[in-house]
């Protein structure tokens, strides 16, 4: 399966899933970071066990290591091209979604 195929996969499973969660993200947050959500969950718990959860993830560690990835410091395939395209406050503002969910909701 292709990653694109996959990942819209993903993508429907989400959001018959962001139904069911505690707090839906609001309609800005999922439009900018609904990507994200597709590996990560949309609660911050991972859709997969080999993708991190971020859910409950300490603010400054979100904002250091997206940062690290986009300008490369943190070299990954994945990740490089997905924190490539945001700004400083694209990841602040994702960084606290992520960090303000209470982990362990699975
Ligand atoms: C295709 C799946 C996928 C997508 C989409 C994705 N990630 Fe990731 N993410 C991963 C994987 C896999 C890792 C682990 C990378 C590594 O090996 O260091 C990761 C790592 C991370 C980490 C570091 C976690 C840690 O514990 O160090 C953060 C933060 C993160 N992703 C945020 C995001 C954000 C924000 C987005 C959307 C802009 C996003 N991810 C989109 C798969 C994905």
């Amino acid at each position: 399966m292709t990653l694109l195929k996959s990942l819209s996969l993903t993508v429907a499973g989400v959001l018959f899933t962001v139904g069911m969660a505690q707090a839906a993200p609001s309609a800005a947050i999922s439009a900018k970071f609904g990507v994200c959500f597709a590996c990560h969950g949309v609660d911050g718990h991972a859709i997969l066990p080999t993708y991190p959860n971020l859910a409950g993830q300490n603010k400054d560690y979100l904002v250091q290591t997206l940062r690290e990835f986009r300008d490369g410091k943190r070299p990954n395939d994945v990740m490089g091209p997905m924190a490539k395209p945001l700004s400083n406050n694209d990841i602040d503002e994702v960084a606290m979604y992520f960090a303000d969910i209470k982990p362990g909701k699975k």
